[in-house]
């Protein structure tokens, strides 16, 4: 009983000291959907309407598992709350993708059906404090038909 009890403090211990010594990085993941055929913004000098209230899930794994969810704003803007993205960067950058789960064609019938999906890619980073914010972007989106 007491050797089972050390063990759990030897490994509470252990898992303080990874938490402590791991840099004190936070990721902000915030993209833009637009209603075209690909969800991207066009080049510059056109203009497209925004994909708004279009619901965007971070997935990660090969079982597609939600890790945080988001809706686009009337701007077709989306931001994923960065406290419940507690992973290494290079697992967020590798194993996750944006899906957003509403589709195309609901902003614009004329759009074919399928839903937009991107991997995720940094596009800087900010210092706030002691935390170091990771900004994470979509790298661009791609339409997938089911
Ligand atoms: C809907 O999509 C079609 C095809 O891309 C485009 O020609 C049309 O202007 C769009 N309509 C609106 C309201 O954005």
């Amino acid at each position: 009983m007491t050797m089972l009890k050390n063990k759990h403090i030897t490994f509470s211990l252990i898992l303080v000291c990874l938490v402590v010594v791991s840099p004190m990085a936070k990721a902000h993941i915030q993209g833009v959907l637009a209603c075209t055929v690909n969800g991207n913004l066009p080049l510059t000098g056109t203009s497209a309407p925004p994909f708004a209230n279009a619901g965007v899930q971070l997935q990660c794994g090969r079982q597609n598992t939600v890790v945080a969810t988001s809706t686009t704003n009337s701007a077709g803007i989306f931001a994923l709350p960065s406290n419940l993205i507690q992973m290494l960067l290079s697992t967020l950058l590798s194993d996750c993708r944006l899906v957003v789960t509403t589709p195309l064609a609901t902003c614009n019938a004329s759009l074919p059906l399928g839903n937009l999906v991107s991997q995720l890619t940094v596009v800087g980073s900010t210092v706030n404090g002691l935390l170091n914010v990771v900004n994470i972007a979509p790298s661009g989106f791609t339409l997938t038909t089911k």
